[in-house]
């Protein structure tokens, strides 16, 4: 993937970097689209993995729609030619002025959180003599069996309407029916989520939730199934692009939909993770008696995921040279002070030296969006493939 014209470019830059490969990108989202047309499912990316705008701009050109959580991210999706169509916007904290925003961009739907939230959407609309089309967000039990810290399914979860307020959101629905329409029934069960079988199970609420409405008088049109699908962090290179067609073929065997019926999907990490690397420089190695470090000029504040949710990252040299010497094992840290501040431990590396470059990658998804200021750290920095020449 870092071929020598990349690395001899990189050698020139200043460090850190983020380093995104955009025929990579292109490829992932090809494939994703390519595998999502033959059962006519739409993919929205959720903007929140990653707002770049040359990012951005490549999967608004794929004709893949946006999925929000703010109203900075509704605006940005606009600015970047989203077809406000393909807009959804959801998040369980959402202020009026990004409610008011929402409405007047014309989005294609809210993703509902709550009762309450329903009402205020209502009153907003009706102030505007608009009628809001709406998703509920529901939250379905399931397990993702992924991070604790990213499952988002459970009753336990601040996410979404539980199952015994959907009642109340009927009512809401009834009494409201000049402002608001419903549309859509919303789910999403986690994210990171490797095991195809998680999907499955959600499958299974969904289509008892469709039924749900269906026998009330609501046949939704949208059956919107989150995102959620992870990607391999340990092998980057060996699997780069996600298996999309074995993801979409799941739905497509137990997803049934009545007649008109779409169904939607919110990816954000499948489409973004592998294009996007983290170069950085080592600036010390500190060789102990139990310990050797290697101190980089990238830290948490560029890449925030190890020190959150001692997420694993794979770390590997950049070097025109063939390694030489033997291998060493090193704690791998940033210059942030913080002990947290460490991308990871005891990794494998060639002997390394002040001034290598360190690649860390897999930081395309909810890696420069995350970034923070914290020690007054620089803005971020990029490097875009198309600007080397081959
Ligand atoms: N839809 C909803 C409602 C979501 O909450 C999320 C992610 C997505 C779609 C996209 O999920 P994805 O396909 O990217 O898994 N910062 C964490 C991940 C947080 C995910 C939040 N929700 C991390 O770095 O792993």
């Amino acid at each position: 993937m870092f071929t020598k014209n990349i690395i001899a470019e990189l050698e020139r830059r200043e460090t850190p970097l983020y380093y995104y490969d955009l025929s990579l990108l292109r490829d992932t989202l090809q494939k994703a689209v390519d595998a999502a047309a033959p059962y006519g499912y739409h993919i929205h990316y959720a903007l929140k993995a990653n707002f770049n705008d040359r990012v951005l701009q490549y999967i608004q050109q794929a004709g893949i729609g946006a999925d929000c959580v703010s109203g900075n991210e509704v605006l940005k999706a606009v600015e970047i030619g989203f077809s406000p169509d393909k807009i959804v916007f959801a998040g369980v904290g959402k202020s009026d002025k990004e409610i008011n925003q929402a409405l007047d961009a014309g989005i294609f739907a809210f993703n509902v959180e709550s009762v309450q939230e329903l009402s205020v959407i209502s009153q907003l609309a009706r102030a505007k003599s608009a009628k809001a089309r709406v998703a509920l967000r529901i939250n379905p039990n399931v397990d993702a069996h992924t991070h604790h810290y990213i499952t988002t399914g459970l009753d336990e979860n601040k996410f979404g309407i539980k199952t015994w307020e959907l009642n109340d959101c009927l009512a809401t629905l009834k009494a409201n029916q000049e402002n608001i329409e419903l549309i859509g029934i919303h789910f999403h069960v986690g994210s990171q989520i490797t095991d195809l079988n998680v999907f499955k199970s959600l499958c299974t609420k969904v289509n008892e939730f469709n039924q749900w409405f269906d026998e009330r008088g609501y046949r939704v049109k949208v059956l919107n199934v989150g995102g959620g699908l992870g990607v391999d962090y340990q092998e980057p290179d060996e699997r780069p692009i996600v298996d999309f067609e074995a993801y979409f073929s799941i739905f497509d065997q137990f997803l049934p939909k009545f007649p008109g019926q779409e169904v939607h999907f919110e990816l954000g990490r499948a489409l973004v993770a592998q294009c996007g690397t983290l170069v950085s420089r080592v600036l010390y190695v500190k060789n102990g008696l139990k310990k050797n470090f290697l101190v980089l000029d990238a830290g948490m504040t560029e890449l925030m995921r190890p020190a959150l949710y001692q997420a694993y990252h794979k770390i590997e040299r950049l070097s025109m040279d063939a390694p030489h010497g033997e291998a060493v094992k090193y704690d791998v840290v940033g210059p942030i002070c913080e002990s947290t501040d460490c991308f990871g431990k005891e990794v494998t590396l060639p002997v390394s030296h002040r001034g290598d470059l360190i690649a860390i990658r897999t930081a395309g998804a909810y890696g420069e969006v995350m970034a923070s200021r914290y020690n007054l750290r620089n803005e971020i920095r990029y490097l875009y493939s198309d600007e080397i020449e081959e």
